[in-house]
């Protein structure tokens, strides 16, 4: 048997059997390495007779290709082998039961800001959003509340500095100042949110959520508030009567202002609200005041609206029966779990809102 022939026989041999990486990197060497067994062949080639080199140099390159190859296709081989082996080793089995586990409940406050923007939207709101931490200008001064405004006081605010330059937001409104001067009119937003009073007790919380809404075009009037608030106050609820009422108010911003009051009664022990001979404030609103349109570069000669200010925690509290306003922010589970609400089901107004 030539050299050639038993190289190739050997290496047959030991390429059949199970082998790693490793040990195919042995064998590798084992021929083509410095000392390895083609490249001794190849050394040979010299000392062969004339007649006789060519056909050994042809052989022994055909060789060298093919057991080349060969280690290759082996080489791939094993590392597809490894990473197959791996991939079952991590393979997640899904088929596993699943654990009991605790499931979450979205917060009365959220259903009810999901619901106040469903009924909204429906009626061509857009919702805005503006930041929990505020300056002092769009807060106050560009609402028409400047520095020693008597208003500044009733709002207990948390200011931040010194300088009383950054406050936390002491209600939305500021975030009718910052849709104004970012955009052109006509607006017709919401915006619900937290805000932040020095102020604690069973209906009053240093934090608590408002929402705003803004309407602004040519040509709008009170009628229009009204219309819109009984809209909303009746698809909140869910009721076909509403007993309201708009009481004189002021606020600084608004020219004249009014706070709607709900008429609600006990019947049987339960809140029934929309009739009755009670009266609940729930929101604050108004034409806008033409100082304010001309704060935020809007001509109060040829646009005009209205705004409102709607306490969310109250109207969660009338309608899912809560009567302390500080559980709401306790975060006792078993409150949570009692009053909350089934993350799958979205308020929507076609499927109903709280159903
Ligand atoms: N921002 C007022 C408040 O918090 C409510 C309000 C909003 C009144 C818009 C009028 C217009 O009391």
């Amino acid at each position: 048997m030539s050299d050639l022939t038993k190289i190739k026989n050997e290496f047959f041999i030991k390429l059949n059997r199970k082998l790693n990486l490793s040990e195919l990197n042995d064998i590798k060497s084992n021929l083509f390495g410095k000392n390895g067994l083609i490249t001794s062949q190849f050394k040979k080639i010299g000392s062969i007779t004339e007649n006789e080199r060519k056909k050994f140099a042809s052989d022994l390159n055909i060789l060298k290709d093919e057991l080349q190859n060969l280690i290759n296709v082996k080489i791939t081989e094993i590392q597809n082998a490894e990473i197959n082996e791996k991939l079952e080793k991590e393979k997640i089995d899904i088929t596993l039961p699943e654990r009991p586990f605790v499931k979450g409940k979205i917060h009365p406050v959220s259903q009810t800001i999901d619901e106040i923007s469903s009924i909204f939207s429906e009626i061509g709101f857009n919702v805005e959003e503006g930041p929990d931490v505020e300056n002092e200008y769009n807060n106050f001064t560009a609402l028409n509340t400047p520095d020693n405004h008597p208003a500044r006081d009733m709002h207990d605010t948390f200011y931040l500095d010194k300088k009383k330059q950054k406050l936390l937001r002491t209600h939305t409104s500021p975030v009718q100042i910052r849709t104004m001067l970012n955009n052109k009119p006509p607006f017709k937003i919401i915006a619900p949110g937290r805000t932040y009073r020095s102020d604690s007790d069973q209906t009053h919380s240093p934090m608590f959520h408002q929402v705003e809404g803004l309407h602004i075009d040519k040509n709008i009037n009170m009628g229009h508030l009204k219309g819109c608030l009984e809209h909303f106050i009746k698809e909140f609820f869910e009721v076909n009567k509403i007993k309201m009422r708009f009481r004189p108010s002021h606020f600084p911003f608004t020219e004249p202002s009014a706070e709607v009051d709900i008429g609600y009664q006990f019947k049987n022990g339960k809140l029934k609200i929309g009739e009755g001979d009670q009266w609940l404030e729930i929101l604050g609103c108004g034409m806008v005041h033409p100082n304010v349109l001309k704060n935020v570069k809007v001509d109060p000669n040829k646009f005009q609206g209205y705004a409102f200010g709607i306490g969310i925690d109250r109207l969660a509290m009338l309608k899912y029966g809560i009567n302390d306003l500080r559980a709401f922010f306790d975060s006792d589970y078993r409150w949570l779990n009692h009053f909350g609400f089934d993350p799958l089901d979205v308020p929507t107004n076609y499927r109903g809102l709280s159903r």
